[in-house]
């Protein structure tokens, strides 16, 4: 779990905009109750083994939360997914328009260079 929450506050520090950063921190979110869904599923099976109906119950009770919980972060990524898109399209399309519209220095060429390399 430790390392899921690493992951997204590295995700965090890499800058990203708007919807894109939205979609990296929804894939997080999901990350961390995908690993929470597979934890309680776990327990839920040993504690119904073990005969511990009570616990069994309340275990399949936050497991449902956290399936819920997942399902409306998935429901939300498919419009943010959607937008980041657009938004990353966007600015790859400024990007072209800026090359066209601005004359090459020999500078700007070598930057070019190493970011398509
Ligand atoms: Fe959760």
């Amino acid at each position: 779990m430790i390392g899921i929450l690493q992951e997204g506050e590295e995700l965090m520090d890499k800058g990203y905009d708007g919807s894109v950063m939205d979609a990296a921190l929804i894939s997080a979110a999901q990350r961390v109750e995908h690993y929470e869904i597979a934890a309680y599923g776990c327990v839920h099976t040993w504690a119904q083994e073990l005969g511990e109906e009570n616990v069994a119950e309340l275990l399949e009770r936050t497991l449902n939360e956290e399936k819920e919980t997942d399902a409306k972060l998935s429901e939300l990524a498919e419009q943010i997914n959607a937008s980041a898109n657009s938004e990353a399209e966007g600015e790859l399309d400024e990007g072209e328009e800026e090359e066209q519209e601005e004359p090459e220095t020999t500078e700007r060429k070598g930057k070019s260079r190493s970011a398509n390399a």
